[in-house]
């Protein structure tokens, strides 16, 4: 019986007295069967973390592959060919961490369907010392859709990894795409085709809009480096960014740098800064009149240019307002390319607990 989870029963009494009945699975091997899919609101998940303990050269490899697989909910993720491929569209959150490999270059991008360059982590130090360099950011999904990690091809870049390990990989599904009621109205069996495990809602008209919990993420990327300028100014302008890769409910605005806060929560927050030749880094994650909440800070002023991550999770009230500053002064840059080596992602983890009010029609921007 290949296909079905194997039970056993457990009976035994919890210390305050009462009957606990626990199954206690022991195997589940091969597909999950219909019979056993999950309960509702279980359905849409998609996550997983794969590492890899063993050094890469860049000379003949193409996909970054893995060999743990540590968790894999959906079973989306192949550690042998290192792609993802979306099931549920959706926005998904990656995150990847390289080792350096002494001597060699790192150059390590995340790509979407083999073409999209999306973020990546690099590292020209010809040193001999390893260190890990890291990125991550969201991105929308379409089903299909293949995502996986580009190593630069040249015997001159390698990534580092040992028992430890240095190269990890994770991504999961933040949101998935949740068509309006009246798409479900319209194109019903087109809605049944993108999610096979999950029925129609005819009732979510009857619920109304209100009963969809309230969303909001953004992930953003610079093309062009920004320098540091000594001035007077006592603002703590935020760094503007270029690309957009999500916006979900248009909070954040990308000529300003701001994110705004509409729905109160807890919001997790993720950026990634390059460090220009010959300038240190110092880039603050800023809130309300400008207080830090986390900061990036790199005062190496070689030539070469690596990044800096941090993340941290705010609690923030309606009209906050969250944004990344870079150190104003002539010693200070923040690094980028085309290669989009600085990101800036944040997206609302738990909403606050409170009646919800349906949101505003512009709110809901489904990518
Ligand atoms: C975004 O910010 C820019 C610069 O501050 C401003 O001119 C623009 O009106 C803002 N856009 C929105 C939609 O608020």
């Amino acid at each position: 019986m290949p296909f079905l989870p194997h039970f056993s029963l457990k009976a035994h009494w919890s210390t305050n007295g009462f009957l606990v009945l626990s199954w206690i699975m022991i195997s589940c091997s091969g597909t999950v069967s219909p019979l056993h899919a999950p309960p509702a609101g279980q359905r849409l998940r998609s996550a997983f973390s794969a590492t890899q303990t063993n050094s890469v050269v860049g000379d003949k490899h193409k996909a970054m592959t893995f060999n743990r697989l540590v968790e894999n909910i959906g079973g989306d993720f192949n550690p042998d060919t290192g792609h993802f491929r979306c099931r549920i569209p959706g926005a998904y959150y990656f995150s990847f961490s390289v080792g350096k490999f002494p001597k060699k270059m790192l150059s390590v991008i995340l790509v979407k369907n083999g073409q999209e360059v999306q973020a990546m982590a690099y590292d020209d130090y010809r040193k001999r010392g390893r260190k890990v360099q890291s990125q991550s950011v969201m991105i929308h999904l379409k089903e299909k859709d293949t995502v996986w990690l580009l190593l630069q091809q040249s015997p001159q870049y390698a990534l580092y990894s040992n028992a430890g390990p240095y190269i990890t990989f994770s991504g999961y599904l933040i949101y998935p795409e949740i068509p309006s009621s009246t798409y479900i109205s319209n194109h019903l069996s087109q809605v049944g085709l993108s999610y096979p495990y999950c029925p129609p809602q005819a009732d979510s008209h009857a619920q109304g809009q209100a009963s969809e919990p309230p969303r909001s993420a953004f992930s953003v990327a610079r093309t062009s480096t920004l320098m540091g300028q000594s001035s007077r100014q006592q603002s703590k302008a935020p760094i503007s960014f270029d690309v957009e890769y999500v916006n979900i409910g248009g909070h954040f605005n990308k000529t300003s740098g701001r994110f705004t806060c509409r729905f109160p929560g807890a919001y997790f927050f993720a950026f990634t800064v390059g460090k220009h030749p010959r300038k240190a880094v110092s880039v603050k994650l800023m809130t309300g009149e400008g207080e830090v909440q986390a900061m990036v800070y790199d005062e190496d002023t070689s030539k070469r240019r690596e990044m800096q991550s941090q993340s941290l999770l705010l609690s923030l009230r309606r009209g906050d307002s969250v944004w990344l500053y870079s150190q104003q002064d002539e010693r200070f840059a923040v690094y980028s390319n085309q290669g989009r080596y600085t990101t800036f992602s944040g997206f609302l983890v738990y909403p606050e607990a409170e009646p919800l009010t349906p949101p505003a029609k512009t709110d809901r921007t489904y990518f």
